[in-house]
């Protein structure tokens, strides 16, 4: 989703702006542009349509001078992804420049306005609105620029993360978020701003993640000023140490993010976990759950609410709760939620399952779920995301980041953890016997040494992913706690390569799915040695006998499905809890290498985002 970048400093700000937007290009977009304000006070625009390297070319060719500029990746909302549409817009004055991460919801009626003013639109956006209508204010009511950003964003519906720089003024960046996220780097005698903080990293080691409705006034050699923008009155400015590491932002000799996070996840989960078994491995400890002890003592339902593959995640969870804690557990997608009215009070706990912590829907329906008296609690892997901070509790997953667009190690963190925060919450109200939760937590802490197993499946998944490279559909079928594994495999399939899949309980099947299976149609069976295996073995045999092919993902031994299957892949063998982790790992290789044989761009997938910062 669209990147903000923005230096003030006394180093060149147009390096620093590129390099920041290298760092943003995971988040998917279309369309890249700067502003620059050299030192004869020339406001300097370039942009191009597709990658940053278009960028610079284009901009290779103009003035690329000045100490302050703002940059933006735009992932088209309104208008489609060109040259006139990318960002910086500026103002019909020519004077002030804009980039916006968000979608101005009453843009129309704005513009309309204008227009009877006399104001003409060059682009089809939504945010040349909002520069003009600054402009427009700035003009007509003799206030500071800063006060009628002010002005103009309390006239807009909507969501917004806003940089604006003015040509008479290369000493001053004013920034302004609500609902979309921005950080702002503190250096030495320079300020970094961004949608994130990758590209702060190497820079500078303070961070401020600015707060909804809020609005900083960033100049030179002064500190900086933060207000409410509602009130106009200065809030508190919360200075934080940014704890990542460039190696943390490399791939690390792989040849993509994806397969990097892929073969991380080892080592992800060792930091998941790291902390939150006791010694003798005999309970959970999550501080969340300790902390607020009472809450999940007394509540009477929990309610999960995620979008794609946390969703996904989420599915996982509701199992993993319903089996430790015997509590009501359902499973939302938070678009959805968010507009159904949903019937919430003190008792209920919702939880909310983000990687970037920014998803909007997701962000509003929590934001519901508080207004609803719910007790908000986040799973999230963001540290300082806007879903921790708009949380009553909540627990980190500890990935590190994640690049790649295809969540991989996000999914088995988020279920790690949840399996953590059942098990915890079951422990708390006694309904998980202290035998189960030593079992569980015994594997939770060998998954790391499980995952490094199971990767040695990657040659085998190489060579298989060569033979389905040119098909055109899949499904992918699971019971049981597989079922969600079975659509997350699905959902990695469609998102890098392209080809359409689909995820099923594998016993749906014969109520119409199957009339889709033909020797073009192959299957892909999530089937560990779990308490429905022999169920699963049946349904597999439907498919077979009606000529599709089938790979099945098995457990380590189980040599049942050998005659049934035209391709086995074998997982160690884990407590059925756990088996929608491992299962995960030969289904990521599998979309992994189909993509990489199509030629696909696997870390930013068409049309895809990595942080879905607008409804
Ligand atoms: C798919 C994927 C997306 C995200 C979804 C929610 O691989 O990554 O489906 O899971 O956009 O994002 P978060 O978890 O950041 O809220």
């Amino acid at each position: 989703m669209c990147g903000i970048v923005g230096y003030l400093g006394s180093q060149g700000a147009y390096s620093i702006l590129i390099q920041g937007l290298k760092r943003l290009e995971y988040r998917g977009y279309d369309s890249a542009g700067v502003a620059l304000i050299d030192g004869t006070g020339s406001l300097n625009i370039h942009k191009a349509k597709g990658k940053v390297a278009n960028l610079e070319q284009t901009a290779a060719a103009g003035n690329t001078d000045g100490l302050i500029g703002i940059a933006h990746t735009r992932w088209a909302t309104h208008g489609e992804p060109n040259d006139i549409n990318a960002h910086p817009h500026v103002s019909q004055s020519g004077n002030i420049a804009l980039v916006h991460n968000g979608t101005i919801e009453n843009y129309a009626v704005l513009k309309q306005l204008l227009c009877e003013q006399g104001y003409t639109f060059k682009s089809e956006t939504d945010t040349e609105v909002l520069v003009q209508f600054i402009d427009y204010i700035h003009a007509s009511s003799d206030c500071t620029l800063v006060d009628a950003v002010r002005e103009t964003l309390l006239q807009v519906e909507g969501a917004y993360a806003i940089a604006v720089i003015e040509k008479n003024n290369p000493d001053r960046l004013i920034v302004a978020r609500k609902s979309s996220p921005l950080v702002i780097g503190v250096g030495d005698g320079e300020t970094f701003i961004a949608s994130d903080a990758t590209p702060i990293v190497g820079y500078a080691d303070k961070v401020i993640y600015l707060k909804d409705n809020e609005l900083a006034v960033i100049e030179r050699d002064k500190a900086i000023s933060i207000v409410s923008i509602d009130s106009n009155t200065p809030t508190k400015i919360d200075v934080q140490k940014l704890k990542l590491s460039l190696a943390q932002l490399e791939k690390g000799g792989y040849d993509t993010f994806m397969l990097k996070e892929i073969f991380e996840q080892p080592k992800t989960l060792r930091d998941c976990l790291r902390g939150r078994i006791t010694d003798n491995g005999s309970r959970v400890v999550l501080s969340g759950v300790e902390l607020n002890k009472e809450t999940f003592l007394n509540a009477e339902r929990i309610t999960l609410v995620a979008c794609g593959t946390s969703w996904h995640a989420a599915l996982i969870g509701k199992r993993l709760i319903q089996d430790f804690c015997r509590i009501p557990v359902e499973v939302e997608y938070a678009s959805e939620f968010r507009y159904s009215n949903p019937v919430l009070g003190p008792k209920d706990i919702v939880i909310s399952i983000s990687q970037s912590g920014e998803t909007a829907d997701t962000l509003a329906a929590i934001q519901i779920a508080r207004e609803k008296g719910a007790f908000v609690y986040g799973v999230c892997n963001v540290v300082g995301a806007s879903i921790p901070r708009n949380t009553d509790s909540g627990t980190y997953i500890h990935v590190g980041p994640e690049i790649g667009v295809a969540s991989t190690k996000a999914f088995t963190g988020q279920v790690t953890v949840l399996t953590l925060l059942a098990l915890a919450i079951g422990q708390l109200r006694g309904t998980a016997d202290s035998d189960t939760v030593k079992s569980v937590c015994k594997s939770l802490m060998q998954l790391p040494e499980i995952l490094e197993e199971t990767l040695k499946c990657d040659p085998e998944v190489q060579k298989l992913s060569r033979i389905f490279t040119y098909a055109h559909n899949f499904l992918y079928l699971g019971r049981g706690y597989n079922y969600p594994t079975a659509l997350e495999g699905a959902l990695k399939l469609k998102e890098i390569s392209y080809i359409h899949a689909e995820g099923y309980p594998a016993a749906e099947m014969k109520h119409g799915p199957i009339a889709l299976i033909d020797h073009e149609m192959p299957s892909v069976i999530i089937a560990p040695s779990d308490s429905l295996y022999d169920k699963i073995i049946s349904n597999v045999q439907q498919v077979k006998s009606r000529g599709g092919a089938v790979v099945a993902i098995v457990s380590r031994g189980n040599t049942a499905m050998n005659d049934i299957a035209d391709f086995c892949i074998e997982i160690p063998e884990v407590p059925e809890c756990l088996t929608p982790i491992v299962a995960s790992i030969p289904l990521q290789l599998l979309a992994y290498y189909i993509a990489v044989g199509k030629g696909k761009n696997v870390d930013q997938p068409r049309n895809l985002a990595k942080s879905v910062t607008v409804e």
